[in-house]
């Protein structure tokens, strides 16, 4: 990135969000900036209880996620540019997502992955995930293509979110229509959201 973001001012937007809706583009240069963003990113996961968060979810177009599928609170993985080589088998289990809070919908996912990506020290690595582990993958490479969960669920779960979904317009349409930016003036997750940790949100 040319220009760095002050990164106290990063928020978790919410759908519908337009900027949930770019590609992010791939990063050339690893430098400082991805380890204290990574920092960051980790900070607001944590808030709002999720397993991971990618850079397009706070607003930055770059190739850059932070996941923790474990119970361990300080296992934090960072990845740069990441890629699924391979997908294996099926899986339908519920998720979430931070852009969406409160909103659950069951997703069919592949149920293990061989992904690729490079870490804050410039090392490749390749590995296999299953679990939530793989899900949270899956869904957080959507998030840098431009894609939410929601698009992936089916006719008779779309029906049940719909009214979620127009719940979550709406808000962003009064927040928009309000001096300032629209993130900031989101409101948070609901407290009893917090507590539910172990779900994929992300
Ligand atoms: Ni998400």
């Amino acid at each position: 990135m040319s220009k760095h973001p002050k990164l106290e001012t990063l928020r978790i937007l919410h759908y519908p969000d337009p900027r949930l809706r770019e590609r992010a583009a791939e990063i050339r240069a690893i430098d400082g900036f991805l380890q204290e963003l990574a920092h960051r990113m980790d900070e607001l996961m944590k808030e709002a209880g999720g397993v991971g968060l990618a850079a397009t979810q706070v607003g930055l177009g770059i190739r850059f996620i932070v996941m923790n599928p474990t119970p361990e609170p300080d296992k934090v993985q960072t990845y740069i540019n990441p890629v699924i080589l391979s997908r294996e088998g099926k899986v339908m289990e519920e998720e979430g997502c931070l852009s969406l809070p409160g909103l659950f919908a069951k997703v069919r996912r592949a149920e293990r992955v061989r992904v690729r990506a490079q870490l804050p020290n410039g090392e490749t690595v390749e590995m296999e995930a299953d679990g939530l582990a793989a899900r949270a993958w899956q869904h957080e490479i959507d998030h840098l293509d431009g894609g939410l969960f929601v698009d992936r669920v089916g006719p008779a779960a779309r029906i049940i979110i719909r009214n979620q979904l127009k719940a979550f317009e709406e808000d962003f349409r009064q927040a928009s229509s309000h001096v300032g930016t629209a993130e900031s003036d989101a409101p948070p997750a609901p407290a009893s959201e917090k507590t539910r940790t172990r779900k994929a949100r992300t």
